[in-house]
C-alpha cells in the first residue's frame, strides 16, 4: 500500500517515519542525502493538506534521553531544505508531542524528538506504539533504511493505523526488486569491503541468485588464501578459509561464476600514497599488503559487466579512501556507469561505503538506483525479511 491508496489526507494527522540518522559533525549535517530523499513525500502530504508529523531516530541512545542525540539540529536542517517551518517537540509521546501536533494547521510540518529516547521503541512495546499512534490518523513509512528493525515506529505503528509506503520507500522496494527479485539476466553482483565474516550470509544468498559474483576488497584475500595463494601481510581471515571454500563450491553447483582478483596493487604500509607495485595474484610478496585490485582484474570486472544486464553492488574493491588505492573501485564504477548510461545495464548499489565510493568516483548519479540504506540494504541482499516493509503488505 502506497500513498496512492491513502485517500484524501486533508486535515489528517499523518505520522511519517523517516530515517534521519545522518552523519553529523559539530552539530552540522555533513551529508544531507537522507533528508533530500524524503522531501518529496513531505511536500506531497503537506500539499494535500495533511498535517505532517515526522518520527525518526538518531544514534543509539539506548532508551534514555541524551541531548547529544537530539533531533533538534536535524529538524532545523529539514526546515531549511524543505523551505517551510518545521515545529519541534521535545518528546515523541505525551503532552509535548500532543501540543505540537495540535498546533499544526493543514499542510503544517512538525518533528518529534528521537523515538529511541524511549525504551519502548526498540522493544516494539504495544503501550509505546499506542502512545505514538495517539498523534496520528494515518501512518506512512518512509524509512526503508530502518525497515530491518522491528521497532515501534518502523513496524508496530503499521498494525494500529492505516499504513502506507512513502515515495522513497516505494522507490527503494521497486529498485531492489529489479536488482535481485525479478532482474533482467545475467545478473552480476560486486561484493567488496574488508571482511568475509560480516558478509557470509550475503555471499551464500547471492551465489544462489546471481550469474556472476565479483569478490573484491579485503575479503577477497580470504578467498585467495583459501585457494592456496599467498597474501603476505594483507588483511585476511584465515579461520574462514573453510567457509570461503564452501561458498566457492556452492557457486560451482549453482552455476554462479566467482570472479576473484588476478592481480593486485600491493604496498608495505596502509596509508595514502604509500609506495606500491602491481603483482600477479600468485606472486604477492610476503612483506606486502594487497590494497587494491590491479588493472587486469578491473578488465575482468568490466568484461563481466559487458555480459550483464543487471548489477548489484555492495562494498568497494580496494582501500578507496586512500589514493591511489581507489583506482580499481573508481574504474569499475565508471565502467558500470557508462553501461548504465548506454541503456545496457540496470545498476543498483547500496551501503555506506559503496555510496561514498560511487560519489568519490563521481558516478552515483549515473547509476540506475543508489539506496539510502546501509544495514537494511545488506539484510535485503541476504534474503532476510524486512519487518518494516512486510508490515506494509496488504
Ligand atoms: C541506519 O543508519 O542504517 C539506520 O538508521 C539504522 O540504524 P541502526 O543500525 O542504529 O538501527
Amino acid at each position: 500500500r502506497t500513498l496512492d491508496d491513502a485517500g484524501d489526507l486533508k486535515g489528517k494527522r499523518v505520522l511519517v517515519r523517516v530515517d534521519l540518522n545522518v552523519p553529523m559533525e559539530n552539530g552540522r549535517v555533513t551529508d544531507a542525502t537522507r533528508i533530500t530523499r524524503v522531501l518529496p513525500t513531505i511536500r506531497e502530504i503537506a500539499e494535500a493538506g495533511g498535517r505532517v508529523v515526522l518520527l525518526a531516530h538518531f544514534g543509539r541512545p539506548k532508551g534514555k534521553p541524551d541531548p547529544k542525540e537530539s533531533l533538534r539540529p536535524i529538524a532545523e536542517a529539514v526546515a531549511k531544505d524543505l523551505g517551510r517551518p518545521v515545529a519541534f517537540a521535545e518528546d515523541c509521546i505525551g503532552p509535548k508531542a500532543a501540543e505540537a501536533v495540535a498546533a499544526l494547521g493543514d499542510g503544517g510540518v512538525a518533528m518529534l524528538e528521537n523515538t529511541r529516547f524511549h525504551a519502548g521503541e526498540e522493544k516494539n512495546d504495544p503501550a509505546f506504539v499506542q502512545a505514538l499512534a495517539a498523534n496520528g490518523d494515518v501512518y506512512v513509512n518512509e524509512a526503508f533504511s530502518a525497515s530491518h528493525r522491528a521497532h515501534a515506529s518502523t513496524e508496530g505503528l503499521a498494525h494500529v493505523l492505516p499504513a502506507y509506503a512513502g515515495r522513497l520507500m516505494q522507490a527503494e522496494i521497486e529498485a531492489l526488486t529489479k536488482g535481485l527479485e525479478a532482474p533482467a539476466r545475467p545478473v552480476v553482483a560486486i561484493v567488496g569491503g574488508s571482511k568475509v565474516s560480516t558478509k557470509i550470509d550475503l555471499l551464500v544468498n547471492l551465489v544462489g541468485k546471481v550469474d556472476a559474483l565479483v569478490i573484491g576488497g579485503g575479503m577477497a584475500n580470504t578467498f585467495l588464501h583459501a585457494t592456496g595463494l599467498g597474501v603476505g601481510r594483507s588483511l585476511c581471515e584465515r579461520d574462514l578459509a573453510g567457509t570461503a571454500l564452501r561458498i566457492i563450491e556452492a557457486a560451482r553447483e549453482k552455476n554462479c561464476a566467482i570472479i576473484l582478483p588476478v592481480d593486485a596493487v600491493v604496498a608495505e604500509e596502509f596509508k595514502a600514497n604509500a609506495p606500491h607495485h602491481t603483482y600477479g595474484i600468485d606472486a604477492i610478496p610476503e612483506s606486502g599488503m594487497i590494497l587494491d585490485v590491479g588493472a587486469q582484474s578491473v578488465e575482468r570486472v568490466a568484461a563481466a559487466l559487458n555480459d550483464a544486464k543487471t548489477l548489484v553492488w555492495n562494498g568497494p574493491l580496494g582501500a578507496f579512501e586512500f589514493p591511489p588505492f581507489d583506482q580499481g573501485t573508481v574504474a569499475a564504477a565508471r565502467h558500470a556507469a557508462e553501461r548504465t548510461k548506454a541503456g545496457k545495464l540496470v545498476s543498483v548499489a547500496g551501503g555506506g561505503d559503496t555510496v561514498a565510493a560511487l560519489n568519490h568516483a563521481g558516478v552515483a548519479e549515473a547509476f540506475t538506483y543508489v539506496s539510502t540504506a546501509g544495514g537494511a540494504f545488506l539484510e535485503w541482499l541476504e534474503g532476510k525479511p524486512l519487518p518494516g516493509v512486510d508490515a506494509l503488505r496488504v
